[in-house]
């Protein structure tokens, strides 16, 4: 080589893009040879932040299929009209599709409407279809209208031969009946927070609501995970974001965080989550280390047993 097509090669080397490529490859490496173990009970998290569009359906399809990739046994709760966990995960929720409105409004158990994704044998989805939108008001006039969804968790994961070891609900963007359901059956919050500008507005109210459904309805339920998404490290804005939630919830917040990707925008207009559809890329590493830590933390513990 010339010595000047060696000083371009040099150049190269030591550019931004090259040194973040050697460090996805690092990466890889490292989540290639990690081994995790599923062990001790089921977690069941709800993803809630009333916030829209800060990335919780993203993060649950896929947290939920790079843990089935690591080996666990996941279902997904798609607990939001929209459907678009259903979507990303590659199931069918047409209107005469069973799903979570039939077992919120009609009785009939998640095991009549489960369905397997084709992502993972190990990953399972309760998909969501357009009558949910009225479960809401029809929800209100229902017997044990807040722990519906609860009741029913139990009495599926009672009946299944091999446990699960997560359940994610994806919550609509409102603190409505729906998402009270879900805090209900849930003893873990997982709350996705877009690293923008007024990314922290509406979070007191989110503890708040918290707090109450610990008094009056669940008092396991605790915020465990906080993951940022859609950070993009060139701003001093997202660092400062970041920065303002590692001080509030040291202990909540993953030390991961989720890049903005364009590949992990697109994966879901071809049925599939950004671990299926492009699992080297950044978005896929990282949401592929976050489940790591997420499996490796484990469950909180108990009050009063620290
Ligand atoms: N890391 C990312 N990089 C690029 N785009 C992203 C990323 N995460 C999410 N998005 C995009 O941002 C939009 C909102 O994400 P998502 O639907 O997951 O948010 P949400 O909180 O579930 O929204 P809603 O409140 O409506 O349910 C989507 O178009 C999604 O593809
Ligand atoms: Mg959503």
């Amino acid at each position: 080589m010339s010595q000047r097509s060696n000083d371009v090669a040099a150049a190269f080397d030591d550019s931004p893009i090259m040194r973040q490529l050697q460090d996805l490859s690092a990466r890889r490496q490292r989540l290639e040879e990690t081994d995790v173990d599923f062990h001790g009970g089921t977690r069941v998290l709800t993803v809630s932040n009333q916030k829209g569009g800060v990335g919780k359906t993203t993060s649950t399809v896929n947290i939920a299929a790079a843990i089935a990739d690591l080996g666990g046994r996941v279902l997904v709760i798609d607990l939001d009209p929209q459907g678009n966990a259903s979507t990303a995960l590659g199931i069918p929720h047409s209107s005469d599709t069973a799903s979570v409105y039939d077992v919120l409004i009609n009785d009939m158990s998640i095991a009549d409407a489960v369905q397997q994704s084709p992502e993972n044998e190990r990953l399972l989805c309760l998909p969501s279809t357009i009558h949910l939108a009225g479960a809401e008001i029809e929800l209100v006039s229902q017997v044990a209208r807040e722990k519906r969804l609860d009741t029913a968790l139990i009495e599926y994961m009672d009946g299944l031969e091999e446990p699960l070891d997560f359940v994610f609900i994806d919550c609509p963007p409102s603190l409505g009946l729906l998402t009270i359901n879900a805090f209900s059956a849930a003893t873990e919050v997982f709350l996705p927070i877009q690293a923008e500008y007024y990314a922290l507005e509406g979070l007191s109210q989110l503890l708040g609501n918290v707090k109450m459904i610990q008094k009056h309805l669940n008092p396991r339920l605790k915020v465990s995970t906080i993951l940022l998404t859609m950070y993009d490290g060139r701003t001093r804005l997202a660092q400062q974001v970041a920065d303002e939630v590692r001080e509030h919830f040291p202990d909540e917040v993953l030390q991961t965080f989720i890049p903005r990707s364009v590949r992990v925008s697109e994966a879901p207009s071809f049925g599939q989550t950004v671990i299926t559809y492009d699992p080297n890329s950044a978005g896929a590493v990282a949401y592929r280390e976050a489940a790591v830590e997420i499996v490796k933390r484990g469950a909180p513990r108990k009050k009063g047993k620290k």
